[in-house]
């Protein structure tokens, strides 16, 4: 069976990069990374893609006049390589909806935090602050509103005594570099279908069981 093509986007040093190249170095992964694209040219996740011989391509949004003229750039480089679904991996540029409508249901995001809860920047922060004792991660795909859009996967990540932002960020991160490999499988194999802006997984198993912080 084909592979499916992904187009990466990122701004930063792209440990989740890094998952999504590990998980498809496996032969029966079921996606390809197509191109890897920064608007930074100094993203450390640049050298991630050119150890793994992965094209990795630089287009710096400080180089053209608009948005628009930025995005039409970047259509350009997915479609040259034949992309089929985009991943966004920390990629620090809101799109505009010209690009999330003509990547509709192509496009997904992960976000450091359960959505809806904590969108947009320092979600680790506002979650300590909130005094919530879950917070996680979120896979989904993109839709105009920022972090907004179907959820594919969720991992809840407990906030522990002590937690700083960072520690908090660190323990999230390793939730997401195995979620982001599983949802992207759970799309290349079609079993990801988005019903009524939902999306409904099929040959889904129940978690096992339920967490709680402090046990109870
Ligand atoms: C991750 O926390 C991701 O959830 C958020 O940006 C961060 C990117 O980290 N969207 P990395 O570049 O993948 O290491």
């Amino acid at each position: 069976m084909a592979r499916l093509k992904l187009g990466i986007l990122i701004s930063g040093r792209g440990s989740n990069l890094q998952a999504l190249i590990d998980a498809c170095a496996a032969p029966e992964f079921p996606a390809e990374i197509a191109i890897v694209v920064s608007n930074r040219p100094e993203a450390g996740g640049l050298d991630r893609a050119r150890q793994a011989g992965i094209e990795g391509v630089v287009i710096d949004h400080r180089e053209f006049g608009d948005r628009a003229t930025f995005e039409r750039e970047l259509i350009a480089a997915l479609d040259q390589r034949g992309v089929e679904l985009v991943c966004l991996a920390g990629f620090m540029r809101l799109l505009t909806p010209t690009f999330v409508d003509r990547w509709r249901d192509r496009l997904i995001n992960i976000h450091p935090s359960l959505l809806p809860a904590f969108r947009g920047l320092h979600s680790d922060e506002r979650a300590i602050d909130s005094g919530v004792r879950f917070s996680g991660c979120t896979v989904h795909f993109v839709r105009p509103e920022m972090d907004d859009g179907p959820i594919v996967i969720q991992a809840a990540v407990p906030v522990l005594p002590g937690d700083d932002a960072d520690a908090l960020s660190a323990r999230i991160l390793e939730a997401e570099h195995r979620i982001y490999p599983a949802a992207v499988r759970l799309i290349a194999e079609g079993r990801a279908r988005i019903v009524d802006e939902r999306v409904v997984i099929e040959g889904e198993h129940a978690p096992v069981g339920t967490a709680f912080n402090p046990p109870a």
